[in-house]
């Protein structure tokens, strides 16, 4: 018997940057999904979800994950299709999938489910692809079975993650910091609406950011002065956010790695009012929970975070006697 178990992730601050090269800095939930199973001789996958009324059946070799029914079993399609195409050997499988995470809430359930399969595919071979590579061929799996063009935070952020630290990642070199979390605060994650990314306005977010990096070149090297030359006033919100997220992600690093829990707070806020306003990928109920979180004295500071649209809140507290 195989099990792998594989975590969530929140996101701290940073958020809509990664898809340009920007900066983000998530960290891996205690909420994990897990595979458990058999090889078998056959080249099928089985499986079967507690969360889902339906089992997947994929044959081997997987030419287009994006046909695969039930829609769950796209996610583990894609990655058995990634697998193929490097020219790895994946053996039959057939097992059970569960999760603690709450599926289609922004906490990276698909991710995690991604990376279980591909851990579970490679088996004893794990160890042959890195950390960096097992992100990149889980985000074109996620890329090929969804059709939602995300970026590497989810999958780095998970493939890379440690207990108790954030992932501070440069999303254009790939590069991983490991930022302590310091034992006097506590990251609170709040479920607030269900959401999917597929069909969301996610993908005009990404074409936004392709049109200004036409006008002004990449976005993660830009500065508040090149957002002068930026006429229309759409593409001018949009790059002001990114822009200024990629800064808000550096600050809050540091004020973390000081102490400077209050002003660790106020980049939180920054960083949630740039979304609703500038990126607008909040709404109305997300800046109420928002607002509620922070009517709580012991509340630093809350933002949206992820994909957004729905999902869930991050804030972040001094721990009591602490
Ligand atoms: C989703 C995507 C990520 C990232 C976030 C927004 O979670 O999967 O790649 O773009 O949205 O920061």
């Amino acid at each position: 018997m195989i099990s792998v178990s594989v975590p969530g992730r929140v996101n701290l601050i940073g958020d809509h940057t990664d898809y340009t090269g920007g900066l983000v800095l998530p960290m891996p939930l205690d909420q994990y999904t897990t595979i458990t199973g058999t090889t078998t001789d056959e080249p099928m996958w089985h499986l079967r979800s507690a969360d889902e009324d339906l089992p997947v059946t994929i044959a081997l070799p997987v030419i287009d994950p994006s046909v695969v029914e039930p829609r769950w079993g796209r996610y583990v399609a894609g990655v058995l299709s990634e697998l193929h195409l490097l020219g790895q050997r994946v053996s039959g499988f057939r097992g059970t999938v569960t999760t603690t995470l709450p599926i289609g809430a922004g906490l990276s359930s698909s991710a995690a489910l991604e990376i279980a399969v591909a851990r579970i595919a490679l088996g004893d071979t794990s160890h042959n692809l890195s950390e960096t590579d097992l992100a990149l061929l889980c985000q074109r799996a996620e890329h090929r079975a969804s059709g939602v063009p995300c970026g590497i935070m989810d999958q780095l952020c998970i493939a890379s993650g440690k207990p108790g630290s954030a992932t501070l990642i440069d999303c254009h070199a790939l590069s991983v910091t490991h930022i302590v979390i310091p034992k006097d605060l506590e990251v609170i994650v709040q479920f607030i609406s269900q959401r999917t990314l597929l069909g969301s306005e996610y993908a005009d977010r990404v074409a936004d950011c392709h049109e200004i990096e036409k006008l002004i070149g990449p976005l993660r090297l830009a500065t508040e002065n090149d957002l002068g030359q930026i006429n229309n006033p759409r593409l001018h919100r949009r790059a002001r956010h990114v822009v200024s997220e990629n800064q808000r992600v550096r600050d809050f690093a540091q004020a973390i790695i000081a102490k400077d829990y209050g002003s660790a707070g106020e980049f939180m806020q920054q960083s949630h009012w740039s979304l609703a306003k500038d990126y607008e990928t909040s709404n109305e109920i997300m800046d109420q929970a928002v607002q509620q979180l922070l009517t709580d004295p012991t509340v630093l500071g809350a933002r949206i975070t992820g994909g957004g649209f729905g999902g869930c809140i991050v804030g972040l507290r001094r721990r009591k006697n602490s």
